[in-house]
């Protein structure tokens, strides 16, 4: 990847082709930006569609970057001021935002914007050689593409019941992706049995993947104003499969601002501490 190939990807979208289809998103978008977004969703889906392997990396790495940069604070995104797009506002808070703010999305340069982010990302370079890594997606109870006994550090943080709308949050992404966030399988739990069972299965997956004498750190926080532990249902949740329990790490933290807008008081409300519970699989 470098700056140059982005950049002459992107030279060669027809930024003149997308249509405002969604006239709510101008709550968002300047409507250049919009039409501009929309024209590079339109190049996305021909050079990187979601339904294949992607084949072309630098469109790929486009779609990365675009997607982090639909909204958020500064100018460095594509919106007007905004909340960042993995827990994006809806339509109507952003429509208050504006009116609260007094403002109206600016139009943005959204080629610049994506050149800017890609500079940062790529700053320190690409990693060279080889890749020997491999990210592959499905159900954290099914690691088809894992073989028995061939991980050293699983490092995992499941949903924390249903404390995260995953699909609320991620609207706006999803609807830059093409993606139907209500037909992607998350797991959400409301009562602590249901979850426990998720964890089991989780567990009994990492019981066979995980190589004797490895380790799991399974991160969990405190929820429901710190009236259920999560770590003590993880702990129930192994009983009986081969892991040496072997303590929880509780980090207890300062929250800043970004927490504060998310509803974190410190001690108060929202999730304070984070608890990783130590397994260790037996020989
Ligand atoms: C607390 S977050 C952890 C985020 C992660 N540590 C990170 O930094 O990106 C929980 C994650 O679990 C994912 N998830 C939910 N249900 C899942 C499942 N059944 N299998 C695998 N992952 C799942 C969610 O999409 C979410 O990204």
């Amino acid at each position: 990847m470098s700056l140059q190939k982005v950049a002459a990807a992107l030279a060669s979208v027809d930024w003149t082709c997308g249509r405002i289809e969604r006239e709510d998103l101008l709550a968002f978008y300047h409507p250049v930006t919009l039409r501009k977004l929309e024209s590079l969703r339109i190049w996305l889906a021909e050079r990187v569609p979601l339904t294949r392997e992607p084949t072309d990396a630098v469109a790929d790495w486009i779609r990365m970057v675009a997607i982090n940069r639909l909204s958020g604070h500064s100018p460095g995104f594509f919106s007007g001021r905004s909340m960042p797009p993995n827990q994006a506002v809806s339509v109507k808070a952003q429509l208050k935002i504006n009116e609260k703010l007094g403002v109206t999305p600016p139009e943005r340069d959204v080629v610049a914007v994506i050149l800017k982010k890609t500079q940062t990302l790529l700053k320190d370079g690409v990693p060279s050689g080889q890749a020997d890594h491999c990210l592959s997606t499905g159900q954290a109870w099914s690691l088809t593409d894992i073989k028995d006994g061939q991980v050293d550090l699983t490092v995992t943080s499941p949903p924390f019941l249903d404390i995260v709308q995953y699909a609320a949050d991620n609207w706006l992404r999803c609807w830059f992706a093409g993606i139907n966030p209500e037909e992607v399988a998350i797991d959400m739990h409301k009562t602590e049995k249901a979850w426990t069972d998720m964890v089991r299965r989780v567990l009994v997956e990492q019981a066979r993947v995980v190589r004797p004498g490895g380790h799991i750190a399974f991160e969990v926080g405190e929820v429901r104003g710190g009236k259920v532990l999560l770590e003590r249902l993880v702990w129930q949740a192994a009983e009986g499969l081969p892991f040496e329990k072997l303590g929880v790490m509780v980090n207890d933290q300062e929250f800043t601002k970004t927490a504060n807008c998310w509803g974190v008081e410190n001690g108060a409300k929202g999730t304070n501490t984070n608890r990783i519970v130590l397994l260790r699989r037996e020989f």
